[in-house]
């Protein structure tokens, strides 16, 4: 029998997931039922992958949806147990995999009862077909651990699970995790656990739509706001081509430098303020690290906004979009011993 640790996070914008031979997924969270014929068109069409699940059909990672996670989700509904299947579908490799599963939830989510419940309830044997691959495989036991204590771990630790140099996870943290939906500022360390936590309902979906709103103001007759409904698809053709398909051509990013500088500088004050209008004590922590898809783009500016003498104690942790899983996947090993 094959015996493995699986990491796991189901975010507003993605899943994420970390498994051993550095195997890991991240997609769109978002999922739809297919009928047949969908999937008779799909077996003509190598990229498309179609998964069924409890004799119903799906299609997950829709690239341009904007996601249907949220904060709001349903973790005992047949929606997330099928959302939470695919997931693990895609990160066994052979059969019968015994699972031992760390899943990573929101900080401010932790102390929900009934949903730490919802998700041991989990435990299970399933079976997946991707296409026409059948998977089966057992979720032995769960874990269930707040996100930045996996941005901790991933920080701590390298991915075999030995200290890195000049890092104590005793230390106190203040991560500040830039995702798709919320930024999460939450004070961590192994020995105290978490302390203070803040989420603010603003991160990169609204950043995008502000830059997409500069953008359209600078070129009107380019058409922009109508050529990117999906948020998602700006951020992307930005970020993958550092250009944007407009009307009569194309859109450099160094074309746009002023509004990447304004937006960008604009939400790192506003989540320097709140640190601060909440009575943040920066000289307490170790270290800052700056984790989430988000913070890539606004680490340097996070270094100019906040107070100049934090500024050497600012890190970005490594790989900011998968952190969690990989740290969740050290503590997985250490933690089951596998
Ligand atoms: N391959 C990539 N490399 C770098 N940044 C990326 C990559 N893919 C996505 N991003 C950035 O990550 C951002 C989303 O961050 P992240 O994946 O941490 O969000 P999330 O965890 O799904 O959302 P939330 O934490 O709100 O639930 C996007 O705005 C995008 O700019
Ligand atoms: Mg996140």
């Amino acid at each position: 029998m094959n015996k493995k640790v699986i990491s796991l996070e189901l975010a507003n914008s993605s899943n994420k997931g970390f498994t051993t031979n550095n195997k890991s997924i991240y997609y769109p969270n978002s999922i739809r039922e297919v009928t047949d014929s969908d999937v008779k068109k799909a077996l003509s069409d190598k990229e498309s992958k179609y998964y069924t699940y409890k004799g119903k059909k799906w299609e997950v990672g829709i690239p341009g949806a904007n996601g249907t996670g949220g904060k709001e989700r349903d973790y005992g509904s047949q929606l997330f147990e099928t959302q939470f299947a695919i997931a693990l579908c895609k990160l066994v490799e052979y059969e019968q995999e015994q699972i031992s599963l760390v899943y990573g939830l929101p900080a401010t989510s932790i102390y929900n009862e009934s949903i730490i419940k919802s998700i041991n309830k989990l435990c299970g044997k399933y079976e997946v077909y991707e296409g026409i691959r059948k998977r089966t495989f057992t979720v032995e036991k769960i874990k269930v651990l707040a996100q930045p204590i996996g941005t901790l771990f991933s920080l701590v630790y390298d991915i075999n699970g030995n200290l890195r140099k000049g890092l104590d996870p005793r230390k106190k943290y203040l991560i500040i995790d830039i995702g798709w939906g919320t930024t999460d500022l939450v004070e961590v360390s192994l020995t105290s656990g978490l302390g203070e936590m803040d989420t603010l309902n603003e991160a990169m979906s609204d950043y995008n739509r502000q830059l997409l709103n500069l953008v359209d103001m600078k070129y009107p007759d380019k058409n922009v706001r109508n050529l990117y409904k999906q948020l998602y698809d700006f951020d992307n053709d930005l970020r993958e081509y550092s250009s944007l398909n407009v009307r009569g051509g194309q859109i450099h990013v160094s074309n746009i430098q002023d509004e990447i500088k304004q937006v960008n500088h604009e939400f790192a004050k506003r989540i320097y303020d709140r640190l601060n209008a909440n009575g943040w004590d920066f000289s307490s922590y170790n270290n800052i690290i700056l984790t989430g898809g988000g913070c890539k783009k606004l680490e340097k500016t996070i270094k100019q906004v906040f107070p100049k003498q934090y500024g050497n104690d600012i890190l970005l942790v490594d790989d900011p979009v998968l952190a969690n899983p990989k740290g969740f996947y050290i503590f997985g090993r250490k933690h089951f011993r596998i």
